[in-house]
């Protein structure tokens, strides 16, 4: 039985005042469910100290929203995965689309981001997904699997990896993919992490992630492949992240 996940990707928004009051208003929200699944918040790197400490002992842990693919050194701007977890953080996203896309990372970046996350004992939130082009043309299964043997293919341990899955045409678009939709995709998921490692391959939990809405999430998480979720925009606002965490 894989346990439900609900991380929040705040992205590039927030200042001090406003995290206060999301954190704060977010907990108070959480407090009142029982058996809850497990919660994340991935606020920017300027603000993780912050947030950890507005956490305390709540039970939801932190993550980050990126990493270097290297441990140290001259890499102006960058930031190591152990500097995370000296903060805190027992998560990071990597692969997201829009790291992808505005940042030109690779497959083969992707991956060495992914093994410098496990060295520093911070689990890898791996995204894939196709754009709205590649599903026309009937690519997305293909594009998928290749983004996902990319990352992790060379990786020595699977055990703690989390996958999710970002179409990119439902990225703060408003539009979602079906319950089915979705589906398929995290079957066909399922199965090349099988492939990779028939031991994990069952044990690994995928999230959805597009335009996830409180009135969206229960169908999506009733889905037998969909383990939880990876939101954005709805991250922002506490009431409505704590009802997605409720669906879970
Ligand atoms: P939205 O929930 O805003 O569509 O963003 C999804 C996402 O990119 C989470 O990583």
């Amino acid at each position: 039985m894989r346990q439900s996940l609900v991380i929040a990707n705040w992205k590039m928004h927030g200042d001090q005042k406003a995290n206060e009051a999301l954190v704060v208003g977010l907990l108070k929200l959480l407090g009142r469910q029982a058996n809850r699944g497990e919660c994340v918040l991935c606020p920017p790197f300027p603000y993780l100290a912050q947030v950890h400490e507005l956490l305390g002992d709540s039970g939801v842990t932190l993550g980050a929203q990126d990493c270097s693919h290297s441990e140290s050194g001259a890499y102006t701007g960058e930031v190591a995965a152990a500097m995370l977890a000296d903060l805190g953080c027992r998560w990071v996203i990597l692969g997201h689309s829009e790291r992808r896309q505005y940042h030109q990372e690779s497959d083969a970046l992707v991956a060495a981001k992914l093994a410098a996350a496990q060295r520093a004992s911070v689990v890898p939130v791996l995204c894939v997904g196709e754009t709205r082009e590649q599903r026309e043309a009937g690519e997305a299964e293909q594009v998928v699997e290749s983004q996902l043997r990319g990352a992790l293919a060379d990786q020595a341990d699977l055990s703690r990896v989390v996958v999710a899955y970002e179409p990119v045409w439902a990225i703060g678009t408003g539009l979602t993919a079906s319950p089915e939709q979705a589906q398929d995709m995290h079957g066909h998921i399922r199965g090349i992490l099988a492939d990779l490692d028939p031991e994990q391959g069952d044990k690994i939990r995928l999230l959805y992630g597009g335009s996830v809405k409180a009135d969206n999430a229960a169908a999506l998480f009733a889905q037998n492949d969909i383990d939880g979720a990876l939101v954005g925009g709805a991250s922002l606002d506490a009431e409505a992240f704590a009802a997605i965490v409720g669906a879970a």
